[in-house]
């Protein structure tokens, strides 16, 4: 099967074709349609998971996906027909969503496509939705309460404007002057241009008394540091790439969370329903075909990203 693989650590993905996978008994093999890109799968790629999961090569990339049962063991959750979509695990043993087949293993966030839904557009849904809700729930986003995301305008930051917004919170996101509009379209009370000088003085000529909390989807430690005062006594601040000490910050009385995402099965049917119910939006940016996804995940590396890029297989 056509496939995107690496076949080490560190090695540039390229198009390989690999042996078809076969469901164990409480298994399910999808036929994949389209795969969700997320910053994670290059991260795999450079190694960041090595030391916790062990890697078995040649190593298909991809954690998101979305398609149709081809075949289930016994046990399987799923029938042959069945279009599902969600969150697969096999990562550890090589066998990602950039294929023509993945396994959906009895545990994984997968569920099945709800009615009138677009694959390409459910690929997009699972790892940004899911952790745009981890994130916005960590946060207490609600009526009174403000909000500041840095990172705003891709993937994860999206969704998370969107939910944050329509939950009553004051959004206050990082937009470079291309996607102000359209972040603010999203909900965003007010947009601040990371690009353009310090973020921390922006947002503190507005909001004197500061946010009740940051969701901070990129910064690293030095850069969470300068944002750090801009919280109020006993507010939150959330980082998803882990920049975060929060026992120093608990001595600045600050609620410091490094967010894992928990991907289950019902986190996945909340985020359903949120887009479903037009509370949170998850905005695809461009759509690719399979061989132009060693490209894509390099331009995922520099930055840039305005919504999912989803992957037609
Ligand atoms: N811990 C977890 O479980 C978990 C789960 C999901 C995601 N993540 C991580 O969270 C991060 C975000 O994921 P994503 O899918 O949203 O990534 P993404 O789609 O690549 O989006 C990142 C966005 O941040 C913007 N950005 C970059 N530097 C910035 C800065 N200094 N200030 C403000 N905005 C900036 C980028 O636009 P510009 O480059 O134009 O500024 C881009 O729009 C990734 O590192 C991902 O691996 C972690």
């Amino acid at each position: 099967m056509r496939s995107i693989a690496i076949t080490e650590i560190g090695a540039a993905p390229a198009q390989l074709n690999l042996p078809e996978p076969e469901p164990g008994p409480a298994e399910a093999r999808v036929r994949i349609i389209a795969a969700g890109l997320n910053p994670l799968d290059w991260k795999i790629a450079d190694g960041m998971l090595k030391d916790s999961v062990a890697y078995s090569f040649p190593l298909i990339l991809g954690v998101d996906g979305a398609g149709v049962v081809d075949e289930a063991g016994p046990d399987a959750r799923f029938g042959v027909g069945e279009q599902v979509f969600g969150r697969f695990s096999g990562i550890p043993r090589g066998l990602g969503t950039y294929a023509e087949y993945a396994i959906a293993a009895e545990d994984d966030a997968v569920v099945p496509m709800p009615d009138g839904m677009l694959y390409t557009q459910a690929a997009a849904l699972p790892t940004a939705g899911m952790t745009a809700v981890q994130v916005v729930d960590e946060a207490g986003a609600e009526d009174g309460t403000s909000v500041l995301v840095v990172g705003a305008t891709g993937g994860v930051g999206r969704p998370a404007v969107s939910l944050a917004a329509s939950r009553g919170a004051t959004v206050i996101a990082t937009a470079r002057a291309d996607a102000a509009d359209a972040i603010r379209g999203l909900g965003a009370a007010e947009t601040v241009d990371h690009g353009r000088g310090d973020l921390a003085e922006q947002v503190r000529a507005v909001h004197r008394d500061g946010v009740d909390a940051v969701i901070d989807l990129v910064s690293d430690r030095a850069a969470t540091e300068s944002l750090v005062p801009l919280l109020k006594p006993g507010g939150t601040y959330i980082s998803t790439v882990w920049a975060l000490n929060p026992d120093a910050l608990e001595a600045q009385e600050i609620r410091g969370v490094n967010v894992q995402s928990v991907p289950t099965p019902e986190l996945l049917e909340r985020v359903v329903e949120l887009v479903q119910t037009g509370d949170m939006r998850i905005d695809v940016e461009e759509e690719i075909s399979l061989p132009d996804a060693p490209a894509a995940l390099a331009r995922s590396r520099e930055g840039g990203a305005r919504g999912k890029t989803v992957i037609r297989v």
